[in-house]
């Protein structure tokens, strides 16, 4: 005959395994916000634009998929709250996200990561930029931050091209880009394709360029295009 199970045994692994589950649930992240996280760096952010997580996405920075196992936690957040005071001169645009959204990656990414700490540039960081009146050097900008897909003459052949589901823009189409008035080549610039109606993996610059320098972008795709602005668009053109 099989003894009857006990109440109180029942009971006592009962609860110890619910002890056992909060404990983990504090390393690792849901399932479900695990999900929620990865549709929204696939869908509503940029980071895909040149990051890899799940053979999705660019390559030209770090891999998102193997990140836990090369950094810390801390670094981790770090580099997302403020690339460049973490990492002064990367070629990563700080982040627009809503802050839920942004704890919500930040906890994906970093959830069991136990690669070595970092030591943050945070202490030494540069004092913050004041307006300059020594013009900004547009080619550099523009190889700097928006060849990796746009490519180095604006073709949109950039080596991260191939891996953004929507193509990037090509500078040097004169035919499309005398379509655009300046400002709205600013606005997308300035704050990431997502708030256009355009891809979301185009990322937003303002939090990172000044509006000289994103002016100066403006100026950049001018020249690559050889054209100008709808003719109502332009300064000075009559009401
Ligand atoms: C325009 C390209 C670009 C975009 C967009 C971008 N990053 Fe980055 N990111 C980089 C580059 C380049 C580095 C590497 C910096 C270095 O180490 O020199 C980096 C580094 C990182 C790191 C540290 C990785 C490591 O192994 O050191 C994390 C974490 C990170 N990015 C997260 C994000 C997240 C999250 C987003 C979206 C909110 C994002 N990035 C958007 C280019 C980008
Ligand atoms: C991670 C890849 C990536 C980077 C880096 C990037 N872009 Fe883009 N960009 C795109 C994609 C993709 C589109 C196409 C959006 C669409 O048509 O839906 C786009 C579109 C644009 C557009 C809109 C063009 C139009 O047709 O109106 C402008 C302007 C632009 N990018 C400028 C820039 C500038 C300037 C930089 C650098 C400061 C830059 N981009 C960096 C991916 C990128």
């Amino acid at each position: 005959m099989r003894p009857r199970l006990c109440p109180v045994r029942f009971v006592a692994a009962f609860l110890l395994a619910s002890v056992l589950r909060v404990a983990h649930a504090q390393q690792t992240i849901p399932l479900y916000e695990a999900r929620k996280a990865q549709t929204l760096l696939r869908t509503q952010t940029a980071c895909l634009g040149c990051h890899e997580l799940d053979g999705d996405g660019g390559r030209s920075a770090p891999s998102l998929s193997t990140v836990g196992a090369r950094r810390s936690a801390a670094y981790i957040r770090a580099m997302i709250e403020d690339p460049q005071r973490t990492l002064p001169g990367a070629a990563m645009p700080k982040p627009v996200l809503a802050v839920p959204v942004r704890e919500l990656i930040i906890k994906f990414l970093s959830s069991g990561a136990k690669g070595a700490d970092v030591p943050l540039a945070m202490t030494t960081a540069t004092a913050p930029r004041t307006a300059t009146t020594v013009a900004p050097n547009a080619p550099a900008l523009y190889a700097k931050w928006c060849a990796s897909c746009h490519g180095a003459t604006g073709s949109g052949d950039g080596p991260d091209a191939k891996y953004q589901p929507i193509p990037p823009a090509k500078h040097s189409d004169g035919n499309a880009m005398s379509r655009r008035p300046d400002d709205s080549l600013y606005d997308v610039i300035a704050t990431g394709g997502l708030n256009a109606a355009r891809s979301p993996r185009m990322p937003a610059f303002g939090a990172t360029l000044t509006p000289t320098e994103i002016r100066a972008l403006v100026t950049q795709i001018r020249t690559l295009c050889r054209c100008q602005g709808p003719g109502w668009s332009r300064p000075g053109a009559a009401p």
